[in-house]
């Protein structure tokens, strides 16, 4: 089993798509490891982000992440990076496949409703920052 670290971000909180969002997770056969509503800090944006801190659009994606609350999972499957990358879709909506998460949900590249980790190495570091390891209850 491997664990994933994902977020259900601002722009879907606030349309109330939690509950469709975390349907299409549990249908899709990922445990829910740990879970938690949180208002992101710009500070804790930033510290997340680190990785993009040159790109350009990093002010407004951390503004973004802290425009409203955001819903903080540990996801657990088998290959469950690739496969919650797989469910979410393309980063830029235009980009998704049908039946994605962002293909259906999303806004544009930036208020594309969720997150997920990109490798092992990213998904160590992203649940770490948000969870302790007594919250992941596997
Ligand atoms: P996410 O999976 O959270 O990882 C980094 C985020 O940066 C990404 O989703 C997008 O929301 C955002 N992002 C990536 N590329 C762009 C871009 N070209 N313009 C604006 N935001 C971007």
């Amino acid at each position: 089993m491997e664990k994933t670290f994902a977020i259900i971000k601002p722009d879907a909180v606030e349309r109330n798509l939690i509950g469709k969002i975390l349907e299409r997770i549990e249908s899709n056969g990922f445990k829910i490891a740990a879970m938690k509503k949180a208002q992101l800090t710009p500070a804790i944006a930033k510290g997340f982000y680190y990785v993009h801190k040159e790109r350009p659009f990093f002010g407004s994606l951390t503004e973004s992440m802290c425009s409203g609350p955001v819903v903080l999972l540990v996801l657990e499957k088998e290959n469950a990076i690739p496969a919650w990358r797989e469910l979410m879709g393309a980063t830029n909506p235009e980009d998704a496949a049908a039946g994605t998460i962002r293909k259906d949900f999303a806004v544009n590249i930036e208020k594309n409703s969720t997150h997920g980790s990109d490798s092992a190495e990213n998904a160590a570091f992203e649940m770490s920052y948000f969870f302790s390891e007594t919250e992941i209850l596997s």
